[in-house]
């Protein structure tokens, strides 16, 4: 699976750009806020019309900017994306899918990134997003079960905001919610189950310590959905939403049979949030015998050398990888492919990608003082 090129209109702090990828290691350069992150979910949201990074995809057009165009090439199928506040349009191969079944069997990612110990310390909505994102490449139905799911929350809410009250409303959308909630409960603790023995063996091949993680998944009600949301009639009534259901689901993840949250070390949380997408992306390349496409978002200045070496040993052989850094010290550790910098171009918003002259990797300078 190998994304070939890639050009972005109007994506984050990217007027236009014009990007191609090395098929193993593309190795991409830039200053803090040249728009590294926002390259890698721009290739996210090409390939899977969704970023890991925010639920909502208006914030991620340019700011001032009508709708945002993806557009790029994967092993020679041509993915093409506009999104707008009014209007969404997706084209695979130059034929515009009404569906988004075809589209989304092109290609699948992992996204690893700097602040994903949020996954292990942060609110509960980041640890849902990272099961959904999965969950969508995985499960043939989870994404469809996901939306209707969402649909029928959003206007059940509308009904229950509403002076008078309507109740007939109501309660006709909670029989959809309670149909598409028993089924997403299901497919996330299908996930759960499958990642935790993942997410362990890839935990201890990172640290070097035995240690013991467990992931337990949280229903956002109880195990009676229906139960919980009588049960729940009063709350509702008097902050006039839905306050039970998947939409408040979590995975909790012990260390030593402790809340990792509060009882792990910076570098264990670090450790736990790449075992994690490390067995997202063995999970994916078993699913499709073919290993996902990697979008390393400046995680390896962040290790040291021992951890760098065992997360490089442990990306699926053959994945086609996308790594972006600010910091060079270390890069001579990476296999063999393109190295470039990402630079401001000559309109404003403009960026380019330029090579380092060829066979030459970037100079290495020792830190100095600023
Ligand atoms: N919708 C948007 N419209 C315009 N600019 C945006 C938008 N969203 C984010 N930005 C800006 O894009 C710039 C690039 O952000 P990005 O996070 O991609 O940088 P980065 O290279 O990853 O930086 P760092 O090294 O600090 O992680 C930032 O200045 C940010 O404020
Ligand atoms: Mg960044």
């Amino acid at each position: 699976m190998t994304l070939e090129r890639l050009s972005l209109r109007d994506f984050r702090c990217f007027a236009r750009l014009e990007a191609e990828f090395h098929p193993q290691v593309t190795c991409i350069v830039g200053r803090n806020a040249i728009g590294k992150t926002s390259l890698l979910e721009a290739i996210a949201v090409l390939l899977r019309l969704q970023s890991p990074r925010t639920g909502s995809l208006q914030y991620v057009i340019r700011a001032g900017a009508k709708g945002l165009v993806v557009d790029g090439f994967v092993d020679r199928r041509h993915l093409q994306f506009y999104y707008s506040a009014k209007r969404r349009k997706l084209a695979l191969d130059s034929v515009e899918q009404k569906v988004t079944t075809s589209y989304l069997e092109i290609a699948r990612v992992v996204y690893l990134a700097n602040s994903d110990i949020d996954l292990v310390r942060g609110p509960a909505e980041l640890r849902r997003r990272f099961l959904d994102f999965l969950g969508a490449q995985l499960l043939a139905n989870y994404r469809e079960i996901l939306r209707s799911y969402d649909k029928a929350l959003r206007s059940r809410n509308a009904y229950l905001k509403m002076y008078p009250s309507r109740p007939r409303e109501v309660q006709a959308y909670t029989k959809v919610l309670l149909k598409f909630g028993h089924q997403l409960t299901a497919l996330r603790a299908f996930l759960v189950e499958r990642l935790e023995p993942e997410v362990l063996r890839a935990f201890a091949a990172i640290s070097d310590r035995g240690e013991v993680v467990c992931l337990h998944y949280l229903h956002g009600a109880t195990l009676d959905f229906e139960r919980a949301l009588q049960e729940s009639a009063a709350e509702e009534e008097r902050l006039r939403t839905t306050v039970v259901g998947p939409h408040r689901d979590d995975v909790q993840f012990l260390l030593h049979d402790q809340p990792a949250d509060l009882f792990a070390s910076e570098g264990q949380q670090r450790t736990l949030a790449i075992a994690l997408k490390l067995a997202q992306a063995k999970l994916l390349a078993t699913d499709f015998s073919r290993p996902p496409i990697l979008l390393l978002d400046d995680v390896f200045g962040e290790l040291d050398q021992t951890r760098r070496n065992r997360l490089l040993q442990q990306l699926p052989p053959a994945s086609q990888q996308i790594v972006t850094t600010t910091s060079l010290d270390w890069l001579a550790e990476l296999p063999a492919g393109r190295v470039c910098r990402l630079e401001e171009g000559p309109a404003p918003a403009d960026r380019l990608i330029v090579d380092y002259p060829t066979g030459s990797r970037p100079v290495f300078r020792p830190k100095g003082p600023a």
